[in-house]
């Protein structure tokens, strides 16, 4: 079967990407993940606070007169070394893309602009075959009186955020998206056109819960469900069914558990399809069953190859998103009304 796809302008052998996560913080994760059959695998993200504090550190340095870094760390005890983490990450890059013949993408996470982002280029250097940001931002934060930061001033931070990558290396660049825009497709369009190569749909965040019991707050990053993939499955449709004016590859990521949800995001126009929480689950060799499943399926389905399935489901140019998703909207509600009797808890 051909599960041949292109991503970015890379060429992978099959649509699967093992996205950011834990299991690609070592070489021997990225390698694991590769004999499980990946596509390509996006290394955990960098952080814009890291490579803050790098940039602190080296400006002292070039203040205390020295040109060289390893002399100088000796000046500094307290706060030279104590954030080894972008060194550490190229370290990482460089390794990982020596023991594996797949894309390796390196992953920057922030959500500011500045000097930071100028070390996108660095990571080309080592080898990433391409960038994507993750730009995380829940605009949770804000000068008093609290969060009340404008949508438009945090929409125009991430192109900026976009752009000065770009203008930075050759490499593609793929930015993965917030759900969190008032209007997705705008957004999606906005990046398309400052040169994105990628989106990948949608980042997930993480989300305090309190615990009534002990009083006290707690991170929540769980592992995501299938169903988490409805909401991002929609978008790949919409903006599949948006192309040519959409010309970025489209990536999807959450909720995919079983080739079934693989399938589903090709079927809605995914150029690759992400996976982290099931190979956390089940091990990077989760992987092959995805990918074994999948070439069943297509086979199945009498598809000669996955360029056969991509978007046949996405929704076609034209159609009109909001009278598609509305008709939806509405038939699910019936069918919900049929299914469990009319609503009466409220108005919809
Ligand atoms: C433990 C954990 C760590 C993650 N770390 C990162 C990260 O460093 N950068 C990033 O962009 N996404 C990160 N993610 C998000 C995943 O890459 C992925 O987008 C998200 O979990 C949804 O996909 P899934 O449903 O297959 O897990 C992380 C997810 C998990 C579960």
């Amino acid at each position: 079967m051909d599960l041949c796809t292109r991503y970015l302008g890379l060429p992978l052998r099959n649509p699967l990407v093992a996205s950011a996560s834990p299991l690609s913080n070592t070489a021997d994760g990225v390698r694991r993940l590769a004999d499980a059959g990946v596509g390509a695998v996006v290394l955990f993200s960098l952080f814009e606070e890291q490579l803050r504090q790098e940039a602190a550190r080296n400006a002292a340095l070039a203040d205390a007169g020295t040109e060289s870094f390893a002399e100088s760390l000796s000046y500094f005890p307290g706060t030279a070394g104590a954030d080894p983490g972008p060194r550490r990450y190229l370290s990482l890059l460089e390794r990982a893309v020596a023991a594996v013949d797949i894309p390796v993408i390196a992953s920057l996470n922030g959500s500011t602009t500045g000097g930071w982002t100028g070390y996108a280029s660095a990571l080309e250097q080592a080898g990433a075959a391409a960038i994507e940001l993750n730009i995380y931002q829940v605009p949770g934060d804000g000068p008093p009186p609290g969060p009340v930061v404008p949508g438009h001033d945090v929409e125009q931070r991430h192109v900026e955020i976009l752009a000065a990558v770009k203008a930075v290396v050759r490499v593609p660049v793929a930015v993965k998206l917030s759900p969190f825009y008032s209007s997705v497709g705008e957004m999606a369009l906005r990046l398309d056109q400052a040169g994105a190569d990628g989106l990948v749909l949608f980042n997930r965040f993480l989300q305090p819960d309190i615990d009534p019991e002990t009083l006290t707050v707690t991170a929540g990053f769980g592992l995501s469900s299938p169903a988490e993939a409805r909401l991002p499955r929609t978008w790949i449709a919409l903006l599949a069914g948006m192309r040519p004016v959409v010309r970025a590859s489209l990536g999807a990521t959450t909720g995919v558990e079983d080739p079934a949800d693989v399938a589903r995001y090709l079927l809605a126009g995914a150029d690759v399809v992400m996976t982290a929480s099931a190979l956390l689950r089940h091990g990077p060799g989760h992987a092959r069953v995805l990918l074994d499943g999948l070439a069943g399926w297509l086979a199945r389905k009498g598809f000669a190859s996955v360029a056969d399935a991509r978007g046949l489901l996405s929704v076609p140019a034209g159609t009109g998103g909001a009278t598609h998703e509305r008709a939806a909207y509405v038939e699910a509600l019936q069918a919900a009304n049929r299914g469990h009797g009319p609503w009466s808890g409220g108005p919809w």
